[in-house]
């Protein structure tokens, strides 16, 4: 074996050990760079005879171009090698679970809502809305409740001290919409109403939907038809209890009320009033310049708190309102 031969075996090895691009070049400079092994026994050829000469320069070269070779390819490999470290380094493990984004959800009173305006869409109602603060006249006088008038003391209302004041149900909607457009009318409103109130079964803030019917036939049997359709297909349940129970409110005659009996799971074994209805008293159509020999009809207003509760088993309204996660991730 001559020395070039030798030169190029320990190269071609050291070529091979090498781990990494700086120790690959650590080793090209050691064997080619300007004062390598193999570029100094380059040099020392000028020494020797002219056949000599010509036989070890051969080798030398053949040599030097082995190690070239093997370097551009140890170069490509290791290359590659670090390029899939780096990649596995900053690499996004897609199969680690998330960092714990959860779905939102409605809110049950929202849910509730959505499903009655959802029914009495179904059967031709309009939405209509209102104002949440409201003068007298909408809230009571229109609706036949005179300043004075008994009725007053029944709606705990909270006023402004310029004398408006937070309606106190949705009924001033039926004022608003009757002086707005002419007979006959088919709408609900749905919203938000405030009374100082507050225990198992009231709250300061809750939701009713007022509903209002007026043509030339209405009758309180249309009325009760209506309304127990409706809280049939709210609940699912084809042996609900309801009772039509006799009531008054000054804007209808007659009167009643409905109350709900659920089984005692639900919380309650007693019954649980959802909702107030009627027949639209004369006064009120004469106030909003309908002619009541021509035109009739009925109006409801309900709690929509209390119907989510009797859907979904909820003991105490006040629940509905205080942002206990625990309890509303349940109906997400
Ligand atoms: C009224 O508010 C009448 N405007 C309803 C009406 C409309 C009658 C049209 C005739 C014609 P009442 O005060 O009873 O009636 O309230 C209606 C319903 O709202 C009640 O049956 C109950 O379900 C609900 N409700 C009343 N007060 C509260 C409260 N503080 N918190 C939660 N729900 C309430
Ligand atoms: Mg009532």
């Amino acid at each position: 074996m001559t020395a070039a031969q030798a030169l190029q075996e320990i190269g071609l090895a050291e070529i091979e050990a090498a781990a990494e691009l700086s120790a690959l070049d650590a080793v090209r400079v050691k064997f080619l760079g300007k004062k390598g092994l193999v570029t100094d026994a380059l040099k020392t050829l000028g020494t020797l005879s002219e056949s000599l000469r010509r036989e070890a320069g051969a080798t030398l070269n053949a040599t030097r171009d082995a190690l070239n070779t093997a370097i551009a390819l140890r170069r490509e490999v290791l290359t590659e090698q670090a390029m899939h470290e780096a990649l596995n380094s900053s690499a996004v493990d897609i199969t680690l679970p998330g960092r714990g984004q959860r779905a939102g959800g409605l809110h049950p009173v929202t849910l509730a809502l959505e499903r009655m305006v959802g029914i009495f869409r179904r059967a031709g109602f309009e939405v209509a809305t209102g104002p949440e603060i409201e003068n007298d006249f909408y809230n009571f006088e229109a609706l036949n409740i005179p300043r004075h008038h008994p009725a007053r003391a029944m709606h705990d209302t909270f006023y402004f001290p310029d004398g408006l004041l937070l309606r106190t149900h949705t009924s001033p909607v039926q004022i608003r919409t009757m002086l707005d457009r002419a007979p006959p009318f088919r709408i609900i409103a749905p919203g938000r109403v405030y009374r100082c109130d507050y225990d198992q079964t009231h709250s300061p803030m809750f939701h009713q939907i007022e509903g209002l019917f007026i043509d030339e036939h209405a009758t309180m049997s249309d009325l009760k038809g209506l309304l127990h359709e409706f809280l049939r297909l709210f609940f699912e349940q084809d042996d609900l209890q309801i009772r039509f129970r006799p009531s008054y409110f000054p804007f209808t005659e007659p009167s009643a009320e409905v109350d709900i009996k659920l089984p005692s799971a639900h919380g309650f074994s007693d019954w649980l009033e959802v909702l107030g209805c009627g027949m639209v008293h004369p006064n009120v159509l004469t106030n909003v310049g309908i002619d009541p020999n021509r035109f009739q009809g009925f109006a409801f207003g309900l709690g929509v708190e209390r119907m989510a509760m009797l859907r979904f088993g909820v003991n105490d309204l006040r629940l509905f309102y205080e942002n206990d996660l625990k309890f509303l991730r349940q109906f997400a």
